[in-house]
């Protein structure tokens, strides 16, 4: 992908995943913004991109707020004049069940996630529409925001809700040829090193060991660097019509998720559906239809 004469953003981008689309967009010939909370990684990916022959500067603000987002679009303009790609990557955890997470733990990740998905798109946004010349966000969902899981209101609440504003911005940013998708990434980070039914395979990478296809393709699970193709792929100009998608990408799996649709659809013959209606026709025409939650993960091999 050629990237040359387009400027990035790339929230959160000071390791992980952050760090792998960072160092994938400079070596595809964008500059960079890096931006972290974290000080000493954002400058160490600076670093780490520039010796590599690639041109990056360092913002360091926590995501969240409209001053950071204005910070980041202000700063690409500043040092590099324009915005063309912002990917909005940035976030934290605070797990633990419904009964036991506090006011503190929700607003944390919802603020860095959700609303800082908001403030940096709307603040890109604005800067693509003056340029006029269309623009690239991509946006992080998460198996999580599709389909549930145990420990995790809050970032399911926020990865959900990213996924509802892509399809939105989708449709309100297409005029102006800015393209809105979200990718769904699972990779080896910080943030994946404690999930029990990954632990095998972080231990591997973490001993130098190549991951068991298994992992790769049906969990979908591998290293930061599997996952940085498909946004210097979003970010290009071969992406132009993509827009609106959630886009699975992990190891050696790459998959276009399903909005959500309905399954099953009954008439009520001019009545609507009193609740003893629906009582006698769930057992027949929805009962085997019903969703499962979470995500069903295939069994390893023996
Ligand atoms: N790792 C996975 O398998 C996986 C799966 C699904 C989704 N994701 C998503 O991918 C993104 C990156 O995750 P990761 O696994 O690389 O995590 P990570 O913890 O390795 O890296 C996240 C980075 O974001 C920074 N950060 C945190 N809050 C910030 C803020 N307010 N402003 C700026 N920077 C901030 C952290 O300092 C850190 O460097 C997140 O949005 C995460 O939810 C990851």
């Amino acid at each position: 992908m050629d990237l040359s004469g387009k400027v990035a953003i790339v929230t959160g981008s000071g390791r992980g995943l952050g760090l792998a689309y960072a160092t994938e967009l400079a070596r595809s010939g964008a500059a960079v913004v890096v931006n972290d909370v974290d000080a000493a990684v954002a400058q160490a990916a600076v670093e780490t991109i520039t010796d590599a022959g690639g041109t990056a500067v360092a913002e360091v603000v926590p995501v969240g707020t409209a001053e950071a987002a204005q910070a980041l679009v202000d700063r690409a303009v500043a040092e590099f004049g324009r915005l063309d790609v912002l990917v909005n990557n940035a976030g934290i955890l605070r797990d633990t069940t419904l009964w036991k997470m506090t006011d503190e733990q929700f607003d944390a990740v919802i603020s860095t996630h959700l609303r800082g998905t908001f403030t940096c798109t709307r603040a890109a946004a604005v800067r693509m529409r003056e340029q006029g010349q269309g623009g690239r966000i991509i946006c992080v969902g998460s198996p999580t925001g599709q389909v549930g899981n145990f420990g995790q209101t809050n970032y399911a609440a926020a990865k959900a809700g990213i996924v509802g504003m892509v399809r939105t911005w989708a449709m309100e940013l297409a005029r102006a040829e800015i393209t809105v998708n979200a990718i769904v990434p699972v990779a080896a980070t910080a943030m994946t090193e404690t999930v029990p039914f990954l632990k095998p395979y972080v231990d591997a990478l973490a001993a130098g060991e190549p991951l068991p296809p298994f992992a790769r393709q049906q969990l979908g699970f591998g290293s930061p660097e599997d996952a940085a193709g498909l946004v210097a792929f979003l970010a290009s100009d071969a992406a132009a019509s993509i827009t609106g998608q959630a886009i699975g990408i992990g190891g050696d799996r790459l998959a276009l998720w399903s909005h959500p649709a309905e399954v099953v659809v009954e008439f009520a013959e001019g009545t609507g559906w009193p609740a003893d209606a629906i009582a006698g026709t769930w057992p027949q025409k929805f009962a085997a239809a019903q969703q499962t939650v979470g995500q069903q993960l295939p069994e390893p091999p023996e």
